[in-house]
């Protein structure tokens, strides 16, 4: 079911609001003496979250957390399905191209060591998310972009193909006929497909992917390859993945603050809230003109999601629930 048709029916499945969605457990206090949850593992773990509304994501994601998979493995695989699904006009085959006709990939992938690789402006490849943890894996850099990233990924066995499907093609025209500039993410449609799993070890992973701006300028690269940027991992505190437009998430490392704030003390849900504030409360802010969201996870299972305005919404497997929860947003009414 997409978005649109889930929300009509969301007061009838008593599909909930983010807030407070952390699991049921007990207090505990920290060695700085700050109050923190903790929850009860058996039933936290393994869990997967992600951005929008991705069952089909998530549950194979959850399909290699419940046989003993490592959450590297199962945010790669998540992603994968997001990727491959034509109908996504945001994420790999069928994503939405730049404004000459291009559809041009960016991705990034953590892993529980804090190791990484990201690929940028890549053509022709669907899996963008399995070159980039090759990147991780086989070079010993961080990031490949362009033609280098491509001839890396075809040099692997990675088939090459054209990912601008007919009906972005349509959509691409269409948009020709007016061409006019204005790089604004639909609040409405989903995005980047950002993915935080725990494993059954306890041991968190991350990844993301993104056709990035629709109608972009060629060339244009936003916050989802960007390490800390559009994801960050730090398997001791927590993990977090953003969406939504990528420069304003660049201009204050997002996923890197959101982590940070978790360090600090606050829940995932306070920590992706006050991620925002830093975004809205800048001055001059033109915030009523764009999207970001956050989803985040704390080393306990506990998780939250936050986004500017409304219509974000994070998918959540759990125990034997996979379900769409409506995030909580800034700028009410
Ligand atoms: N968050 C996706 C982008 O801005 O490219």
């Amino acid at each position: 079911m997409r978005r649109r048709n889930f929300l009509k029916n969301a007061s009838l499945t008593g599909v909930g609001l983010a807030v407070g969605n952390s699991l049921k457990g007990c207090q505990d206090i920290s060695p700085d003496g700050k109050k923190v949850v903790v929850s009860d593992k058996k039933t936290a773990l393994p869990l997967v979250i992600a951005t929008w509304h991705v069952i089909d994501a998530t549950a194979r994601a959850m399909e290699i957390l419940q046989a003993g998979g490592t959450a590297l493995d199962a945010v790669e695989q998540g992603c994968m399905v997001e990727e491959a699904n034509e109908k996504g006009q945001s994420v790999g085959k069928g994503g939405l191209p730049d404004r000459d006709g291009n559809v041009t990939l960016d991705a990034c992938i953590m892993d529980k060591h804090g190791n990484c690789g990201s690929v940028v402006y890549l053509k022709n490849i669907t899996h963008a998310v399995s070159v980039a943890r090759k990147v991780m894996e086989d070079t010993p850099h961080v990031m490949l972009a362009g033609e280098g990233a491509k001839n890396f990924a075809l040099k692997k066995g990675f088939q090459p193909e054209s990912l601008l499907t007919e009906a972005s093609k349509e959509a691409w025209e269409k948009w020709k006929v007016e061409a006019q500039y204005n790089p604004i993410i639909n609040i409405e449609n989903h995005d980047t497909i950002g993915m935080l799993a725990i494993d059954k070890n306890g041991d968190i992973s991350g990844a993301c992917t993104t056709s990035g701006l629709a109608y972009k300028m060629a060339g244009r690269v936003g916050d989802s390859p960007i390490i800390g940027s559009g994801l960050f991992v730090d398997n001791e505190i927590g993990a977090a993945v953003a969406t939504g437009l990528g420069e304003e998430v660049v201009k204050t490392v997002g996923s890197f603050l959101v982590v940070e704030l978790m360090r600090q003390g606050k829940t995932p849900q306070e920590a992706c809230e006050e991620a925002i504030k830093r975004i809205v409360q800048k001055p001059n802010s033109d915030f009523n003109n764009f999207q970001v969201g956050y989803i985040a996870v704390n080393k306990h299972g506990d998780t939250g999601s936050y986004s500017i305005h409304q219509w974000f919404s994070m998918t959540k497997y759990q125990g034997s629930v996979n379900q769409q929860i409506q995030s909580d947003y800034f700028k009410k009414a």
